[in-house]
């Protein structure tokens, strides 16, 4: 394993991820801006919890452009695309080795490729399964779930995560 600075990990792989606070996502996107080329994919995982600006974590804030994997679009270079992903999975869970991971990864873009590819990464992390959750647009609902879950997990003292029941066994 080896380590880099922001600005050139970003240009060495076609799957590069974003999973900084809400509060500097903006400032790394610019910073990114010289690094990150066309025909990269970017996977979003910023929730902007209220708790960037010293509020709840159990509160959503609005982002103008509808959510934060939108606004990484927008602020991405062009060719870049954007793809929402892990919003609902706890660091926590994902850095425990010893931790059996039993959920669902929603997955967001518009563009399928890019989609496909990312959920083919999620899906050799044992125990998680990626869904493909539509447009980019659907990055807002997504986010959404997370200080839903947050709020949950603190009244249960639990652990939960999303598990979506009903879908066929093998997804596109
Ligand atoms: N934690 C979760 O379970 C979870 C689950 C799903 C999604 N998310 C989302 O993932 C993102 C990261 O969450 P987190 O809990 O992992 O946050 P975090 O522990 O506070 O920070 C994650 C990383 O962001 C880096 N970072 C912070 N400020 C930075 C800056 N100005 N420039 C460059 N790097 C910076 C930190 O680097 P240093 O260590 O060097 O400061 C750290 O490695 C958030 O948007 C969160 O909503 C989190």
């Amino acid at each position: 394993m080896t380590g880099a600075e922001n600005t050139e990990a970003a240009t060495r792989g076609l799957i590069v991820f974003l999973t900084v606070p809400f509060r500097n996502q903006s400032e790394n996107l610019t910073n990114l801006k010289g690094a990150l080329s066309a025909g990269q994919v970017l996977v979003d995982a910023t929730v902007p919890l209220a708790a960037a600006v010293s509020g709840k974590a159990t509160r959503l804030l609005g982002v103008p452009q509808g959510s934060a994997a939108q606004q990484a679009q927008e602020m991405a270079p062009d060719g870049v695309t954007v793809v929402s992903a892990l919003d609902t999975v706890s660091a926590t869970a994902l850095g425990d080795l010893e931790q059996r991971l039993d959920e669902d990864v929603l997955v967001a873009g518009d563009v399928e490729d890019a989609k496909r590819r990312v959920a083919e990464l999620i899906a050799l992390v044992e125990g998680l399964r990626p869904v493909d959750a539509g447009r980019l647009e659907a990055a807002h609902l997504i986010e959404g779930l997370t200080p839903l879950l947050i709020s949950i997990n603190i009244r249960h003292k639990s652990h939960a995560g999303v598990k979506l029941t009903g879908l066929p066994d093998e997804l596109r």
